[in-house]
């Protein structure tokens, strides 16, 4: 390969979630430094009106002009970078020919998605071409499924030095998180429930804890998943379904299973929200579910969908502000028990909201990770997970760059 001119480019630059991702590589790395990048998008006005925004120090940040759907210009954009990082969504209905080029170019790739159907969709058609090209493809490089992904890791590694072995279950419980939706978040959930209303098929598929691991991974014991109100003695509280855990329970699985199993053949993992204790713990965690049950039902149909995209949810481009977003952070509680019955405790937390300023700075040191961290003789071409492609090298980056904490609570 010739040597490119990038390192990385963030492709959908202007997105809500783009821009702070731009902001954050500025602050972070320059322009024109260690680490050579550029915005692309389909609008020059749009990317001038970003640099502007931006303000002096984007002067001489590179804009590169590329159309989802058109694969000349995607290619063109290829060819100029080792690595591309996606922020163009719903990727279900813009994703797809990116990934493609990226396949055919061997160019590296990560992005933002949590649509399970999408991603499985891309594994089947393009996974042994990446194989042979060389390109690395991480999706859910965000809130979806970073936290979760290289929160099991980090768990599995302290029960490994510390109890001699791996966890062959792991619950992972958010006890509290401050952030709101952006409109892109919105239009990819809304676009699952409704694809998933007219299609059975689809639906099962989405229903398969293993549904993006390889055929050969197979287990036979039931995963937990909680779908109601539900009390967990492990944490002493209530339940509540967490809308997350359909991709991030997929992710996990698929870490295990492409990287041999290391924590077991048989590995139970599950998430939920904690809702509290006692009677008001009991009464939160069913609100929550008939909420969560609302507004899924509200997305797959057709009239109460037109009502939410009109008045309801934020519009594609709007998003939480600066402030909202610097004020949210979540805390992630893990349970680990051992086959032999000892258990160990971890946490996550992150210094703002979960989906936009936490995801912006995850995926930017994911990408960054993905350019300089692992060579493609000991990860090579394929679709991975962030804890299967990154693992320690990302776990560093986090929690010194990205404002993460990993920690050990308890082990017996
Ligand atoms: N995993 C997570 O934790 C997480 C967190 C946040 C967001 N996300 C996902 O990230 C994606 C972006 O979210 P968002 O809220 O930032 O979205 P958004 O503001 O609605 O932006 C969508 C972007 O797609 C671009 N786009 C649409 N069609 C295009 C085309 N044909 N060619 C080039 N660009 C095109 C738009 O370009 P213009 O600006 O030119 O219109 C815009 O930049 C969504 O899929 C969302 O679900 C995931």
């Amino acid at each position: 390969m010739t040597e490119s001119r990038y390192d990385l480019i963030v492709f959908g630059a202007t997105s809500f979630v783009g821009q702070i991702l731009s902001r954050y590589l500025l602050e972070t790395f320059g322009v024109g430094k260690q680490v050579k990048w550029a915005v692309a998008g389909r609008s020059e006005t749009k990317l001038v009106n970003l640099k502007t925004d931006l303000g002096q120090a984007a002067k001489n940040l590179d804009m590169v002009i590329a159309n989802a759907e058109d694969e000349a210009s995607l290619k063109a954009m290829c060819d100029q970078t080792r690595v591309v990082v996606s922020t163009v969504g719903p990727y279900a209905l813009y994703g797809e020919p990116l990934v493609k080029v990226c396949v055919e170019s061997g160019t590296d790739y990560c992005d933002l998605t949590g649509e399970v159907q999408w991603i499985r969709r891309m594994i089947h058609t393009y996974e042994e071409k990446a194989k042979q090209s060389g390109a690395r493809i991480v999706h859910c490089c965000g809130f979806d499924s970073i936290p979760s992904d290289m929160g099991v890791f980090f768990l599995q590694e302290q029960a490994r030095e510390t109890l001699g072995k791996t966890c062959g279950q792991v619950k992972m419980r958010v006890r509290t998180a401050k952030g709101e939706f952006s409109g892109g978040t919105v239009a990819s959930l809304m676009n699952v429930a409704r694809e998933a209303a007219s299609d059975p098929a689809l639906r099962k598929e989405l229903a398969n804890p293993f549904s993006l691991c390889p055929p050969d991974h197979r287990s036979t014991r039931r995963q937990p998943n909680v779908k109601s109100a539900e009390y967990d003695a492990d944490f002493d509280a209530w339940l509540a379904p967490f809308v997350m855990a359909a991709i991030n329970t997929r992710i996990v699985h698929r870490s295990n299973a492409v990287a041999g199993a290391p924590y077991g053949q048989e590995f139970l993992y599950d998430e939920a929200m904690m809702t509290g204790k006692g009677v008001k713990g009991r009464l939160a965690a069913y609100g929550v579910t008939a909420a969560m049950g609302g507004f899924l039902l509200a997305s797959a149909v057709k009239p109460s969908r037109w009502v939410l995209e009109r008045f309801v949810v934020p519009k594609p481009g709007e998003g939480p502000s600066r402030q909202a977003q610097e004020e949210g952070f979540y805390d992630l509680r893990f349970v680990g028990k051992t086959d032999d019955g000892q258990l160990i405790r971890t946490k996550v937390t992150g210094d703002q909201d979960p989906g936009y300023g936490s995801t912006g700075k995850m995926l930017g040191q994911a990408a960054a990770c993905l350019a300089f961290d692992v060579s493609r003789e000991e990860r090579p071409g394929g679709f991975w997970t962030p804890a299967s492609i990154f693992g320690n090298h990302l776990l560093g980056r986090l929690r010194e760059h990205a404002g993460l904490t990993f920690e050990l609570l308890e082990q017996r």
